[in-house]
């Protein structure tokens, strides 16, 4: 009797031990290409469930929408034995990147001797070309003075070409693929991020030191919000005082232009009044702009 309750007692601890290893193994699987997106949450990533190496499929754009400049900056110390990249710093082995992106490729840079393959290239830094850039620099130019082997990783490009672009070039980043566009059901089915407007409100509340958002509530540093979603930008909101910056943006409030914005207020309209940093989350701003989206 005691034998066979040891037994029973022996497999059970046995099978608890095989789960907790394939729980911490799985988790490890999991982190090993995503970084910290799991935690980041809710992502409905197409693909991702479906096949092993989804991971790999994720756009640039969406990496770069959940990404971490100063995760960029890190990784920049294996860049830093060539390149300087404040502004006016010197050429090395490699040139000076400071504003890199948005300038020509292998032009410029106080006269840096660019191999005939790069130079060749023509055009300009972009998210797009600096993804391939980085990835492989000998399959994007293949007489290349750059001897770096590329970076594999996904998330970790995406990082560090948010650091670039701080340093400098402040390009607008380019709209995740999926990013949802009608509002609709089925656009946020296909969407890459499942917003929360529950959620949205409050994160709103970094929004209500300057802006009420009750139907016929006061302006403040910033005009009332009601009914924000789909009207024209920077018109009407009882007088407010609109910068000329944004008037000039013209066009009408939409999921996109509101995800602009919210990423960084400067970046869009850069004489803009609105003296907020921006949310630098994707999910987070999926969410305030669903908060938006009902308060009417
Ligand atoms: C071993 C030295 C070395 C390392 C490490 C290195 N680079 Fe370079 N880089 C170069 C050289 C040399 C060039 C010029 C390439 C050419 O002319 O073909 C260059 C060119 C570039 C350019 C093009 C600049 C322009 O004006 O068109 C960019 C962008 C760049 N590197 C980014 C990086 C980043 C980001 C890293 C780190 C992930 C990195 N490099 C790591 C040596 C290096
Ligand atoms: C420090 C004050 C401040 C904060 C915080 C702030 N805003 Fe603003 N906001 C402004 C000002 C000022 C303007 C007018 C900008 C201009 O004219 O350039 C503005 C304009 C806007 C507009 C455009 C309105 C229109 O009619 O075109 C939207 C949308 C907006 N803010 C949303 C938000 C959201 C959402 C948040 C929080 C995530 C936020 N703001 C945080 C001050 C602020």
């Amino acid at each position: 009797m005691e034998d066979r309750f040891n037994t029973i007692a022996g497999w059970t601890l046995f099978s608890g031990i095989v789960a907790l290893g394939l729980a911490s193994l799985s988790g490890h699987y999991f982190r090993a290409d995503k970084n910290h997106r799991p935690e980041k949450m809710g992502y409905a990533i197409a693909g991702v469930a479906s096949s092993e190496g989804g991971a790999k499929e994720v756009p640039f754009e969406t990496l770069l929408a959940s990404g971490d400049a100063a995760k960029g900056e890190a990784t920049f110390k294996k860049c830093a034995s060539c390149h300087t990249i404040n502004q006016g710093g010197a050429n090395g082995i490699g040139p000076n990147l400071f504003a890199v992106l948005g300038d020509k490729i292998g032009a410029g840079r106080g006269g840096f001797a660019f191999s005939g393959d790069l130079a060749g290239k023509g055009g300009n830094w972009d998210f797009a070309s600096m993804n391939q850039w980085l990835t492989n620099p000998k399959k994007f130019a293949a007489g290349t003075k750059m001897t770096f082997a590329g970076l594999s990783d996904g998330a970790e490009r995406a990082n560090l070409m948010l650091y670039l672009n701080a340093q400098g070039s402040n390009l607008p980043l380019p709209a995740a693929p999926a990013a949802p566009a009608g509002g609709d059901d089925a656009a946020a089915a296909a969407a890459p991020i499942v917003a929360d407007a529950a959620k949205g409100e409050q994160s709103f509340k970094k929004c209500a030191s300057c802006h009420t958002i009750n139907a016929g509530g006061a302006n403040g540093i910033g005009p009332n919000l009601a009914g924000i979603y789909g009207e024209a930008a920077a018109t009407g909101r009882g007088g407010f005082a609109f910068s000329d910056a944004l008037k000039a943006k013209g066009g009408k409030w939409d999921d996109a232009s509101l995800d602009t914005w919210l990423t960084n207020p400067k970046a869009y309209a850069a004489g803009t009044k609105m003296t907020f940093a921006g949310l630098a989350d994707a999910q987070e701003r999926a969410n305030v702009i669903a908060y938006l989206k009902n308060a009417k």
